[in-house]
């Protein structure tokens, strides 16, 4: 409920300067950390949505991720950081504040045609979760719903995922 999820979002935790100076980061770890917080986010963020599985990313959206599925009753897939898979199906390179990243979908695991719940912590400047709904899209399975805990709504990431269903329970 609305009043699940405020209580929860109390224990979220601001901290200056991490991780680096001018940047205030916020730290979820002590809302997953209190067993009614995980429980609020978790049906919240899977709540209304036709999924088939979760796709959950590295590292903070697979604690969510693997909780929403076994919550909803999916499987649970891990997007990953590169050099982690011993067999990729595909890869996605993005760009970051400074710098590139990348994203990887392990072999065997999203099948054409399923309808996926993208989950991670936070949606800052979008380009973790573009990455991730282009995997989906390329595996040629569909996008149910980008999910987050909370957007940092100042970054716009959200004009990054134009076209997708982006939830996010929370914002900051
Ligand atoms: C954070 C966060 C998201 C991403 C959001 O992960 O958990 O995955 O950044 O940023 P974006 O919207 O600007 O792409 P981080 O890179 O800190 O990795 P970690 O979860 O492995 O610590
Ligand atoms: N918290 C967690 N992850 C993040 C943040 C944050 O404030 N900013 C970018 N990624």
């Amino acid at each position: 409920s609305d009043l699940d999820l405020r209580r929860a979002a109390a224990l979220i935790r601001e901290v200056p300067d991490f991780p680096e100076p001018g940047v205030l980061f916020r730290d979820i770890s002590p809302m997953l950390a209190d067993g009614a917080g995980l429980r609020a986010v978790v049906s919240a963020l899977g709540r209304d949505c036709e999924f088939d599985v979760v796709a959950g990313v590295e590292a903070r959206g697979f604690l969510v991720g693997a909780a929403v599925a076994q919550a909803f009753g999916t499987g649970v897939i891990g997007l990953r950081k590169p050099g982690k898979l011993p067999v990729v199906a595909d890869r996605v390179d993005y760009e970051l504040e400074y710098g590139r990243a990348t994203l990887e979908l392990p072999a065997d695991t999203l099948r054409s045609g399923q309808r996926v719940l993208i989950v991670d912590d936070v949606l800052a400047t979008g380009g973790t979760l573009g990455a991730a709904c282009r995997l989906v899209r390329q595996a040629g399975a569909e996008v149910a719903a980008a999910a987050v805990v909370l957007e940092l709504t100042a970054l716009e990431g959200r004009d990054k995922l134009m076209g997708e269903e982006v939830r996010a329970l929370l914002q900051a």
